[in-house]
């Protein structure tokens, strides 16, 4: 069975980590969140997968090491963003028996195989897997008949339309034939487009209610998340590190010096260095190749690749973009969101939600919340 991953959008709630890399390709505990879904789909024998890009598509392209995932990977690149739907109905030429269609942002564990056999068992043309959320104005509602029909499909409802917690989990299974319905070339979604339609139409759409793990990662809030739910195993995921003590993970090359503080669970890639007196309190992922300088203290946030960080700096649920180098005493804090190779001097604090833009130098003592 084939996959197509939607993979084309820009990612725009997680700017300015997306002006440089595309969503699917952020890292989640230190490898590009997209292999997780590839891993997953491998898992339940789905090895021909289609990548829909748009948005930086050579960043997708030169990534994945088809040979050594034992998966065949279809790049199709899309001039102009053609929608959810569009994105697929674009590659009909390719999509000859039943397939999945999986969006790009989504962390979850997921029994596809499951998934496939309640399709094939219900005679379904489309199946959508489902999820209860707390707040389903974020997401297409999805209310069921009692025998799992889907009635209604209400893409970010306002709260008085909601009826129900289930929302749309983003993995279809769907018939070559519902791809009728769609204009070709032209921007069409699933959500307000191909699945009103099918209905109105009455072909057979099935919801598929599902317990399993899942987090959209679209938002910087939602992304710390993902971090915070993998270091507590609210998620199985294979990263890589070596277990140096309960929970704390750690790469090759790293120097931790014994003058440091480390509380698990946290995750540290390769080459990095902590230096005296420095603490990673919890829920910390720090990538490859970072320094972490004399009394500086992490907690909660994710460093990409490459970032240095100033003595005594603090750093709480934030996430700081590649190659980042913060001076002594600054304070990066409450969801920040710094972009790639910022160079923020001394004594800075940046906090509420603070969005920088990649490159962007601070000089000392400019920015004080
Ligand atoms: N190829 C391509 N072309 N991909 C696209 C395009 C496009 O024009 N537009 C969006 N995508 C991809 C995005 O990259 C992402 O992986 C996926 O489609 C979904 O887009 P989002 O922008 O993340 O949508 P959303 O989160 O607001 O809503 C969708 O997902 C929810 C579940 O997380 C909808 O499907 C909701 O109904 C659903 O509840
Ligand atoms: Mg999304």
């Amino acid at each position: 069975m084939k996959a197509v991953i939607l993979v084309g959008g820009q990612g725009i709630r997680l700017r300015p980590l997306t002006c440089t890399t595309p969503k699917p390709m952020l890292p989640l505990a230190n490898a590009p969140f997209l292999l997780y879904v590839i891993k997953l789909l491998k898992t339940h024998g789905i090895n021909d997968i289609i990548l829909s890009t748009s948005y930086l598509p050579e960043i997708f392209e030169r990534h994945f090491d088809q040979m050594s995932l034992g998966v065949n990977i279809t790049y199709v690149r899309e001039d102009e963003p053609l929608g959810t739907c569009g994105a697929v109905k674009n590659v009909e030429n390719l999509l000859d028996s039943t397939f999945i269609v999986f969006n790009g942002d989504i962390l979850t564990n997921l029994n596809i195989s499951q998934l496939i056999e309640y399709h094939r068992k219900k005679k379904a043309k489309a199946t959508l897997t489902l999820t209860s959320v707390e707040d389903p104005t974020a997401y297409g509602l999805v209310p069921l008949d009692k025998t799992g029909h889907v009635l209604e499909f209400l893409e970010k409802p306002s709260w008085d339309e909601v009826t129900t917690d289930l929302v749309n989990a983003g993995t279809y299974v769907l018939e070559p034939e519902v791809l009728r319905y769609a204009p070709q070339g032209e921007n069409y979604s699933f959500e307000r487009g191909l699945f009103p339609t099918l209905l109105e139409d009455g072909v057979p759409v099935f919801g598929f209610p599902s317990s399993a793990y899942w987090l959209d990662i679209g938002t910087p809030k939602k992304y710390l998340q993902a971090h915070h739910d993998i270091l507590e195993g609210k998620i199985a995921l294979n990263f890589e590190g070596e277990e140096i003590k309960p929970q704390v993970w750690v790469g090759k090359g790293t120097e931790i010096s014994s003058e440091a503080t480390i509380f698990g669970p946290a995750i540290i890639g390769n080459n990095c260095r902590v230096l005296d007196h420095a603490t990673i309190f919890s829920h910390t992922t720090i990538g490859n190749n970072c320094e972490i300088h004399e009394g500086a203290r992490l907690e909660g946030c994710v460093l990409y690749e490459g970032c240095s960080v100033g003595d005594g700096a603090v750093i709480k649920n934030s996430i700081l973009g590649k190659s980042l180098r913060l001076g002594k005493k600054v304070h990066v804090e409450e969801i920040a969101v710094l972009g790639d190779n910022m160079v923020v001097s001394d004594e800075n604090y940046l906090k509420k939600g603070i969005r920088i833009w990649p490159e962007t130098k601070i000089e000392a003592g400019k920015i004080q919340f």
